[in-house]
């Protein structure tokens, strides 16, 4: 499975990157005005720091908006994949980008059928938000077993990017199922290393070791 961080920061893509767990990124509009930054500058700086495939979302809803501004994230570096959302129009600029070579990643997918449609539109990703179907009172991992199931029916080459992640578990559920990627909060990817056991066994370990009063080269 692969790790995109889901975040504009770049102190918290930096940290990811050290760890060598980030293999792409997600942003969308609500995280890059809490950085209080342009917006294409900060996607183009994402870009540059991250070797691999970094969404840019389209902040127009009519399809040559989406288009003009989709064409103009997609110049900024060969890594940005342009996020559309789930409409019509989102989804017939998907197949207008294919058909220009610009990978394309649907937002904000709610339900089986949505993605259904992702997959036929050729979408490179499309994203089932799983935390915000939690929050609802849905079950929002059935949703991402419903669009893996799908997809593994048609050989749709669309990849299912589970968003909207939580806590661990739901990293753990979408692997379990078989999704291609995860994005995380870097708290979530953070929260990924620990385990209180993991803690208090290096304590003891260390605390036995000292006891002895040598040294690790003794
Ligand atoms: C994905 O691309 C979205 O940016 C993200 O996962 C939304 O998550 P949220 O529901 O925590 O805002």
């Amino acid at each position: 499975m692969r790790f995109f961080l889901d975040t504009a920061d770049l102190d918290e893509i930096r940290t990811g990157l050290d760890w060598g767990m980030v293999d792409g990124m997600t942003t969308n509009p609500s995280l890059i005005a809490k950085q209080g930054k342009p917006y294409l500058a900060t996607v183009q700086e994402i870009a540059r720091l991250v070797p691999g495939p970094v969404s840019g979302e389209v902040l127009a809803t009519d399809l040559d908006g989406m288009l003009e501004q989709g064409r103009r994230l997609a110049a900024l570096a060969p890594n940005v994949v342009v996020k559309v959302p789930l409409s019509p129009a989102g989804l017939q600029a998907v197949r207008r980008f294919a058909a220009e070579g610009v990978r394309c990643n649907v937002t904000l997918c709610f339900s089986a059928a949505q993605a259904l449609l992702v997959g036929k539109a050729g979408a490179a990703y499309v994203s089932p938000f799983i935390g915000r179907l939690d929050d609802v009172g849905e079950e929002g991992m059935n949703l991402v077993e419903q669009v893996v199931t799908i997809y593994r029916n048609y050989d749709f080459e669309t990849q299912v990017l589970v968003a909207s992640v939580r806590h661990p578990v739901h990293v753990v559920q979408a692997a379990m199922l078989g999704a291609d990627v995860c994005t995380l909060p870097f708290k979530v990817m953070e929260q990924l290393y620990k385990h209180p056991l993991t803690d208090v066994g290096l304590e003891r370990f260390l605390a036995d070791w000292k006891k002895t009063g040598r040294s690790f080269d003794d």
